[in-house]
């Protein structure tokens, strides 16, 4: 074995061995890819093992622009960029230009007939999206190993509402009408992202912190962020079709074309991202659900995640509460792994009570004076929908230059 194969085995024993020390549950080893890329938004593949992939052109570009000191004249230049059809500032270093003009293209498969039905839906579902993005998505990813240390171990990580904001404007942008329209912003957001992804797979190999804990040489592969991409979109539409809320398919459908385009803008391969939801499903059972496990990182995660609603509403987004949706949405092993108190009111209340809300909401059990629990739980998606939105101050996303300080 070289030396390169020794210290990865190395890392992955001592990480191990720290997890069993702290009683905290093995990760199950993701199984070698198997998913075909016929099932792709591509149709086709070249057979690469996404595990290895990670996003050469960008990698290459930003880490110049890290090593030659043009970071913070990039951000203060991009901080100007914020629509999708406004021209690149001519002052950006050419090379890095010339890789967004191209980056910024959509593909030739961007279908405007499907984003306009994917706006219709976000908007008559926007309450429970919100809810679902940052309960559901955002509290699995601290349950992600991978991405629970990269981002703890990264500069964003030092300060975790600033990251909410900046990550949330991406589950804003995605929704708006105009999402990938000149006047909207979610190509500028997804194209920063990429450049913000490239800086992370440069930068973290370099912190001793992450390197102690991490059981890989590089962040941030393809199939990491396919990884991700299943803890949104498609972790959102399982919950919506278990809470039986009746999505016509077209919208179904089209809500799929706006984060496969989003996947797409971010630098994920079309032989990566599933052309159907039959195909997503299948995909998130291969490689997201084995691979959830706590990590400490991810535990202290979720634990300032789940203070953010007392910020907003010290009452109806209490912790004890956001713990109990958290619990309610991703079950009771998460919710143990992350260390949530069970909750003896919240708890049983959720789960007896949530989908006959759901059914009387959505005009499909009629209840003529629905119980007053119905009308909290109201509250409760409207406040949560706010708290997503609330951390959407102007903001912008821009390239880190260094780690986390340790
Ligand atoms: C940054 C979204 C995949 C780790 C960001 C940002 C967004 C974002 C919007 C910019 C916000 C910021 O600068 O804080 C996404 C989406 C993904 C994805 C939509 C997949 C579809 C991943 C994966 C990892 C990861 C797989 C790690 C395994 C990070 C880190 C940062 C970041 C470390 C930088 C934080 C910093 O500046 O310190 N991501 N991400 N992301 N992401 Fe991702």
């Amino acid at each position: 074995m070289d030396e390169h194969g020794r210290r990865g085995v190395l890392k992955a024993g001592g990480a191990l061995g720290a997890l069993g020390a702290l009683g905290l549950a093995a990760p199950a080893q993701a199984a070698p890819w198997t998913w075909s890329a016929a099932g792709s938004v591509a149709g086709t593949g070249t057979g690469a093992d996404p595990r290895w992939v990670w996003d050469p052109e960008a990698d290459t570009l930003v880490a110049s622009v890290i090593l030659r000191g043009d970071v913070p004249k990039v951000n203060a230049l991009l901080r100007t960029w914020k629509k999708n059809g406004q021209p690149l500032p001519d002052e950006l270093p050419s090379d890095l230009r010339d890789f967004m003009e191209r980056a910024r293209r959509l593909p030739s498969w961007a279908d405007q007939r499907k984003l306009a039905t994917a706006y219709e839906f976000n908007e008559k579902r926007g309450l429970y999206l919100g809810v679902l993005y940052g309960f559901a998505s955002g509290m699995m990813s601290t349950v992600i190993p991978k991405e629970a240390r990269a981002v703890y171990c990264s500069k964003g990580g030092a300060d975790m509402k600033d990251r909410i904001s900046k990550t949330a404007k991406l589950g804003y942008d995605i929704g708006t009408r105009n999402a990938y329209a000149p006047d909207g912003e979610m190509i500028v957001t997804c194209v920063k992202t990429r450049l913000v992804h490239a800086a992370v797979r440069h930068l973290l190999p370099q912190s001793p912190q992450w390197d102690t804990v991490a059981d890989e040489q590089i962040p941030i592969s393809q199939a990491d962020m396919m990884v991700t991409w299943h803890s949104l979109p498609t972790t959102v539409m399982q919950k919506l079709t278990a809470w039986k809320v009746p999505i016509p398919a077209h919208e179904s459908e089209a809500f799929l074309h706006s984060w496969q385009l989003g996947g797409h803008m971010l630098g994920i391969a079309d032989e990566y991202l599933p052309a159907s939801w039959a195909e997503a499903d299948a995909q998130a059972a291969q490689v997201l659900t084995p691979i959830l496990a706590a990590t400490p990182e991810g535990i202290e995660l979720a634990d300032i995640l789940l203070g953010l609603g007392s910020s907003v509403d010290g009452g109806v987004l209490s912790k004890p509460i956001l713990g109990a949706f958290t619990r309610f949405l991703l079950g009771d092993r998460i919710a143990n792994w992350l260390k949530i108190p069970r909750e003896p009111i919240w708890d049983p209340l959720l789960r007896t009570a949530w989908g006959p809300f759901v059914a009387v909401r959505e005009g499909l059990l009629p209840f003529p004076t629905a119980p007053q629990v119905y009308w909290l739980f109201d509250e409760f998606l409207r406040k949560a929908a706010l708290l997503f939105l609330s951390e959407l101050r102007p903001i912008s996303i821009e390239i880190p230059d260094a780690n986390r300080p340790s």
